[in-house]
């Protein structure tokens, strides 16, 4: 079948399942295009909150499925590739956090929405790389134990006063970005602004004119003055900042940021998940209620 029909035949269907389609920023162009919805972790949570839809299907990883599935119980969720997960999510399993916490016992949990819903159930609350900084210092505690990403765990610590006990998780797409290839983009566009997302490593971070959530990133670039961009996250996101802003440039820090999870999902696979209605993604009851007091606590602040 050819891309116009398969997307004919996804947006029929999608209407018979009245579905909504979820996009993450960095889903393939074509998913993006297709979708109802295009978002960061932050707003993607909240849509999967707010929708009126009987069935959510979520074109990214399976912790962004897991958090709609846990947001809307009442909802169908489906993934169109159960094997899209987020490597970084498996960096932290629910003894590490068992153990984590006896060591620090004053200190709430802030989890990243990077997390499994098993992880999630053991945290106070959660926070996306949108308002990492604000959920924690919402915290009246001076420690704060952050979970599972050492990078966005060092670059809250650069924005609050609190001590931070940030687990050893990273993203592998993002580490994949070294301050050299900023520095090499920079040499041959001196004029173009550099816009980076916090899960870089800190000597990115400190080469970046606005360091952002994807969506974070899409805003500034369209309210920036600057004609020139250089992109310091995974490569997807450049379809929709040069979609939104055809007058703008937009230069990849590092082609090789490509999250190949993100890339599992595709037109073919979305069709068929549409037609036989899975794989659906399930949080067992006990898991659902813990998980859903921290991503509630983190939808009530702002
Ligand atoms: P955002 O919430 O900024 O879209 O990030 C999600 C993610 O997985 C980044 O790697
Ligand atoms: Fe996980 Fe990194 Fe892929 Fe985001 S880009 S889903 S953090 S592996």
């Amino acid at each position: 079948m050819n891309q116009e029909s398969l997307v004919q035949k996804i947006k029929e269907l999608k209407e018979a399942r009245k579905a909504v389609i979820l996009a993450h920023n960095y889903q393939r162009p074509e998913i993006q295009d297709i979708a109802d919805f295009v978002g960061d972790s932050l707003g993607l949570s909240r849509q999967a909150a707010q929708t009126e839809a009987k069935v959510i299907v979520f074109c990214g990883v399976h912790f962004m499925a897991e958090t709609a599935a846990i947001l809307s119980p009442d909802k169908t969720v489906l993934l169109p590739d159960l094997n899209a997960g987020c490597p970084m999510a498996e960096m932290i399993e629910p003894e590490d956090l068992i153990e984590l916490k006896k060591q620090h016992p004053k200190a709430p949990v802030v989890a990243y929405v990077n997390t499994t819903a098993k992880t999630k159930a053991l945290s106070d609350i959660c926070c996306t790389s949108a308002n990492a900084v604000e959920i924690v210092n919402s915290l009246q505690e001076e420690e704060i134990i952050f979970i599972p990403d050492r990078y966005l765990g060092h670059y809250v610590s650069r924005f609050t006063t609190k001590k931070i006990h940030a687990w050893r998780g990273f993203c592998p797409t993002h580490a994949l970005i070294y301050p050299e290839d900023i520095k090499k983009q920079k040499e041959i566009h001196p004029e173009a602004e550099v816009v980076v997302h916090p899960e870089c490593l800190p000597e990115v971070v400190d080469l970046a004119d606005k360091v952002a959530s994807t969506t974070g990133i899409v805003n500034y670039a369209a309210n920036s003055s600057a004609k020139e961009f250089i992109v310091g996250t995974e490569v997807g996101i450049l379809h929709r900042l040069k979609k939104e802003n055809p007058d703008k440039s937009f230069y990849p820090a590092s082609e090789k940021a490509v999250c190949p999870n993100m890339k599992k999902i595709t037109l073919e696979k979305l069709l068929i998940t549409l037609e036989e209605q899975e794989p659906i993604v399930f949080v067992e009851e006990r898991i659902r209620n813990q998980a859903l007091k921290a991503i509630e606590k983190m939808l009530a602040i702002g």
